[in-house]
């Protein structure tokens, strides 16, 4: 019984297969403990004899059972660690990144180079007063300059801003000469869309204003914003061209080299003189506004560009309405690299 009892322990697969060879020997029933119980029909001499022998046995059994049990206990463990083991050095699961535009990165690269001449940035709004979009910008009703701008109109009178130019009247009738300022923000213009027009667009204002500022200042400033666009050898070109709101007035190209390795003048944006009707109309709004007319007799300058034509070019963006056409295909390539 010994043997075999032995043998059945040492081949216990499991904890539970055990068990059941313990109840089966050595359990309240079990075989040894059956033969315990049958010594007290045995003749007293014999009883000694066969006590110490089957107690030998169970003892075997016993110790046979406790180091099968640590040895299943061990293995049962080793499994538990093994299944539950954590690899420090796999991987983590990638979180999905954002990224920023690639108006806004253009953006921050324009307004990065005009803080580092000491602009002050400022946003205005999107609607405004036709007084503000046109009129004190010397384009009176009856203009033929406001068929370019054909806007959207809301039922009050007011309309979506055509340009930022605004912001140039809003800024100096709240402050006063000398200054520099350049306003970023949303403009929108009725007109069909294509590959190169939005109805929607962005553009980045500028304006300087003082005693003695002349056209050569505007000239050295469109000049450092190429340079610092695209490098020291970057070069500008100015055509005259007409803006009721400058005299003279000019459009300005940067040329660069493009990706292809081609040189080419790039058309950014308008840029002139502050025509004297401008400074009037501002000195006029400050007066009914209670402050000094302090405007007449100062020269200044200003410039509007499209940062969308730069970005469309830096990042070889084919059409302009990819930009707002919410494809993921297309903002997706700019994710997580923020910068
Ligand atoms: C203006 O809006 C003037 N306010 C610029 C200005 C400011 C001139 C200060 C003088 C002094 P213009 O309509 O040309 O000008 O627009 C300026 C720039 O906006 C263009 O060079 C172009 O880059 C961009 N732009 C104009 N229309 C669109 C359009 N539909 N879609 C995308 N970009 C446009």
């Amino acid at each position: 019984m010994q043997q075999e009892a032995i043998q059945e322990i040492t081949q216990a697969p499991t904890l539970e297969a055990l068990q059941q060879v313990k109840t089966k020997y050595v359990g309240k029933s079990g075989l040894v403990t059956k033969e315990l119980g049958a010594l007290g029909k045995l003749p007293p001499e014999e009883r000694r004899a066969r006590g110490a022998e089957i107690n030998v046995v169970r003892q075997a059994i016993d110790a046979a059972l406790q180091e099968r049990e640590g040895i299943l206990k061990r293995a049962a463990l080793d499994e538990k660690l093994a299944s539950e083991a954590i690899d420090v050095t796999l991987p983590g699961l990638p979180l999905p990144a954002g990224g920023l535009h690639p108006i806004t990165r253009v953006y921050d690269d324009l307004i990065g180079i005009y803080q580092r001449m000491g602009y002050e940035v400022v946003e205005g709004p999107e609607v405004e007063g036709e007084h503000h979009n046109f009129e004190a910008l010397n384009i009176p009703w009856y203009h033929p300059a406001r068929d370019l701008q054909d806007t959207f109109w809301l039922e009050d009178g007011r309309l979506l801003r055509t340009h930022t130019s605004n912001m140039q009247i809003r800024y100096m009738v709240e402050h006063d000469p000398p200054l520099k300022m350049v306003s970023r923000g949303k403009v929108y213009r009725y007109e069909a869309t294509d590959a190169t027009h939005e109805s929607m667009f962005h553009q980045l204002e500028g304006l300087v204003v003082g005693e003695g500022i002349s056209m050569a200042d505007l000239k050295g400033t469109i000049a450092e914003m190429a340079r610092g666009l695209y490098g020291p050898t970057a070069q500008v070109r100015f055509q005259p061209s007409y803006y009721p709101f400058v005299e003279p007035g000019a459009d300005f190209a940067v040329y660069w080299n493009n990706p292809r390795g081609e040189s080419k003048w790039l058309e950014l944006g308008g840029c002139g003189m502050v025509h004297p009707n401008v400074f009037r109309a501002v000195d006029d709004l400050r007066e009914a506004a209670g402050r000094d007319r302090i405007y007449e007799g100062m020269t200044g300058f200003a410039f509007g560009l499209g940062p969308e034509r730069i970005a469309m070019l830096k990042y070889k963006i084919p059409d302009i309405r990819y930009f707002y056409a919410n494809d993921p295909r297309v903002i997706g390539q700019f994710r997580g690299e923020l910068g």
